[in-house]
């Protein structure tokens, strides 16, 4: 079966192409991927007061993320108990209750069945104990950023996350202020495998010179060329990795963290984090990155508006299963919360105007992840029993190598090009779908 056939090609650094649009492959990975790992929800700032919402997804399920009365955070399935209608309809709001626009059931916004039209008629013998909105056993958040998971033997969030925290930390908590999204997730269509997306952000540099050569042609950014000599592969176990880059050696001395200029660096309290980690943020910061199964980072630059200088963006993303081979994009443009509000404009300017469904680079990105479930639908690619290619670096075949002297989490492959994260995305990827669980 496929999976089979994904274990012995993934030894060889190769992946079988049907894994990109198949319905059994693609229901698979929504119950033994997306309802085991911790799915990332959103931001706690999204919902700050009590009763605020807001409609997200674990996988194709809808859910609603709540925040009861008392301020806690929950999260609840968004269909109704009685006949499955959806509860709620709106993306945000704030209620105290939903009241199933079907027959009229209610629920507190903590999933309670409170009422019901003509309860004492109707149903006075319900037990409604029985009939609460199905919840989320496990919510966390970490750095304003929450998690659930629907595996009542999930880990904590922090084990799952593993060293990909320490990462994040570095990524996130350069200011006691912290960072929050600039509004709600801008959301696109895209006709590629969620899994595209993962792979791509966890450390894909081969591509940037090609598919986003255009930008370096009209001179909006240069370097490109360059960068697969200058990168990291930091992979961490659990299916997370990022890939950074020597922007001092690429960029010059301005290079410095993310090439934040010092009016934004100032701010930065690189001492709350550990010397290795800001050692790390300043020489080789991690540029994209991404959690299992399905969030990934961005952070780069680009000039807000033409002939200004250059603003740095920061983007947390999403590749929302839709269907085999087809996915929605959600991406969050954010600011650190110290930001006057035109270094605020200036970064959200730039981001748009690089990544977003207008944004040059995921333009770029999007059209050519459209190829895999293309070629997982051809009888041509089947007959052949195609696989990808994802050796590049493996031993033998290229100058990267495991840097030994790395003293941080997980492990750092140097310099590139490779695809160490590409192949340990997918070796995860196969070790979750393996389990058989229930
Ligand atoms: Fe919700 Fe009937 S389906 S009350
Ligand atoms: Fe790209």
């Amino acid at each position: 079966d496929i999976l089979a056939r994904t274990r012995s090609e993934l030894e060889k650094g190769l992946v079988p192409v049907n894994i990109f649009a198949n319905a059994d492959i693609f229901d698979a990975e929504m119950e033994r991927i997306f309802a085991k790992s911790w799915v990332f929800l959103g931001f706690e700032s999204e919902i700050p007061e009590k009763g605020d919402f807001m409609q997200r997804r674990i996988g194709r399920d809808s859910v609603i993320v709540t925040r009861d009365g008392k301020g806690e955070i929950h999260v609840l399935a968004n269909f109704c108990r009685h006949r499955g209608t959806k509860l709620c309809q709106t993306d945000v709001g704030n209620q105290s209750h939903f009241r199933c626009p079907y027959h009229g059931w209610v629920f507190k916004n903590n999933g309670e069945w409170i009422g019901a039209p003509d309860k004492s008629k109707a149903y006075r013998g319900l037990d409604t104990r029985d009939w609460n909105l199905f919840k989320a056993p496990h919510v966390e958040s970490f750095l304003g950023m929450i998690f659930a998971s629907l595996d009542a033997d999930a880990p904590t969030l922090m084990d799952y996350l593993g060293g990909a925290a320490w990462f994040m930390r570095g990524l996130m908590d350069l200011h006691p202020g912290g960072m929050s999204p600039m509004g709600p997730p801008d959301r696109y269509k895209v006709r590629g495998d969620w899994k595209t997306g993962s792979e791509n952000f966890g450390g894909d540099g081969y591509h940037v010179g090609v598919a986003h050569g255009s930008v370096q042609t009209i001179q909006l950014a240069q370097g490109f060329d360059v960068l697969n000599n200058y990168s990291t592969h930091y992979v961490i176990p659990g299916g997370h990795s990022f890939l950074g880059h020597d922007f001092d050696s690429m960029f010059g001395p301005d290079g410095h963290v993310w090439y934040y200029p010092p009016d934004i660096q100032r701010h930065f309290d690189l001492n709350r984090i550990d010397p290795l980690l800001q050692d790390v943020v300043k020489k080789n910061p991690p540029i994209v990155g991404t959690i299992f199964p399905n969030l990934s980072f961005l952070r780069f630059f680009g000039p807000p508006s033409p002939g200004k200088p250059p603003a740095v963006y920061t983007s947390w993303r999403q590749w929302q299963p839709s269907g085999p081979g087809e996915m929605e994009l959600w991406s969050w443009q954010l600011k650190w919360n110290f930001m006057d509000e035109q270094q605020a404009a200036d970064s959200y300017a730039a981001g748009q105007f690089g990544f977003s469904s207008a944004g040059i680079f995921e333009q770029d990105d999007t059209v050519v992840w459209e190829g895999a479930p293309e070629a997982a639908r051809s009888v041509w690619a089947r007959k052949e029993k195609a696989s990808f290619n994802m050796q590049m670096g493996m031993e033998g075949m290229g100058q990267q190598v495991l840097d030994t002297s790395w003293e941080g989490p997980g492990e750092a492959w140097r310099p590139g090009p490779g695809e160490p994260s590409q192949r340990a995305f997918y070796r995860h990827w196969l070790r979750q779908m393996e389990e058989t669980g229930e």
